[in-house]
């Protein structure tokens, strides 16, 4: 291979680095989400407080795929909590949950299942929301979809490296294989990006809240956005197309190789027939 196309491969590795590297960040920091509700003592508190100077008592909640973190205040002080994903994959919801108890993690699990069958028959998707509910297919699959993402940036990244060091033939293991597995670990990317904002935009913005909170008051409606967490995904979707161009521009062949090792193979097994 020509020195340049070598050169230009080594800047799609470290793009390719970048990608997994972002994927594996945004598994790992909990700031998918911040939201910064308020408490308007909407239904146990004085008349003089419903106004709009009823916004003093605020909190801040941020969390990524699995955990996260919030501080809210009571009116006693900021309470500061961690809180974890709770799931009924059989009723097809999730919440985040305050506890730190497992088992009241748990119970509160069955008082959202016991809700979701009192729904299910009378209610509608708004109540779930309100519940502070939201959707687990939506969100497993956007854990999957990263995670395949990762799965074909490792692979593109092998083989890049194969491609840098090694003298590859001219078949999928070759140049015109990084396209595709480039291609893979963007599009997996791409697709757990847009599902999570699907989750984000379809639940997450409305409420984010436990039931329990809902009721005396807070409010995380309009006060919450994606974070950075979110934005490493974007970055590694990037990365991914930005190796790809890098590619292109080089002038690695892709239909060719791919017909070239197909006719030598083809030839081969001529031979062998
Ligand atoms: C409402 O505010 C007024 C003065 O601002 C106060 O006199 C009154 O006691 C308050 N009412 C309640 C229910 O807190
Ligand atoms: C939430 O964050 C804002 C801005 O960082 C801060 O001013 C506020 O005190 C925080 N609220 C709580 C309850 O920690
Ligand atoms: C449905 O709503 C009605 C009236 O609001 C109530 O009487 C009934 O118990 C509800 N059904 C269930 C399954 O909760």
């Amino acid at each position: 291979m020509e020195p340049k196309k070598k050169n230009a491969m080594a800047v799609t590795l470290v793009f390719g680095i970048l990608g997994v590297s972002l994927l594996i960040a945004s598994f790992a920091t909990d700031h998918w989400v911040k939201s910064s509700p308020v408490l308007k003592r909407s239904t146990q508190s004085p008349a003089n407080e419903t106004d709009g100077s009823a916004t003093k008592y605020t909190g801040n909640i941020t969390f990524g795929l699995f955990r996260g973190y919030r501080v809210l205040d009571y009116g006693i002080g900021p309470r500061p909590q961690d809180i974890n994903v709770v799931c009924s994959g059989s009723d097809g919801v999730c919440a985040w949950s305050n506890s730190s108890d497992p088992a009241k993690r748990a119970d509160y699990m069955k008082r959202i299942v016991k809700f979701v069958d009192n729904v299910k028959t009378n209610g509608t998707v708004k109540d779930l929301i309100d519940y502070g509910l939201f959707n687990f297919g939506l969100w497993v699959s956007t854990i999957v979809m990263l995670a395949l993402g990762i799965v074909w940036g490792l692979v593109s990244l092998g083989f890049t490296a194969f491609n840098v060091v090694g003298k590859p033939i001219e078949t999928i293991t070759g140049p015109a294989g990084l396209y595709l597995w480039n291609g893979l670990a963007g599009t997996f990317s791409l697709l757990g990006a847009l599902l999570y904002v699907g989750l984000f935009t379809k639940d997450l913005a409305t409420n984010v809240l436990p039931k329990d909170d809902v009721d005396i008051g807070w409010d995380s409606n309009d006060r919450t956005q994606l974070d950075y967490s979110f934005f490493f995904v974007v970055g590694a979707v990037l990365s991914f197309f930005v190796s790809n161009i890098i590619l292109v521009v080089s002038g690695q062949k892709l239909s060719c190789s791919y017909n070239r090792a197909a006719e030598k193979e083809l030839d081969n097994g001529m031979i062998l027939y």
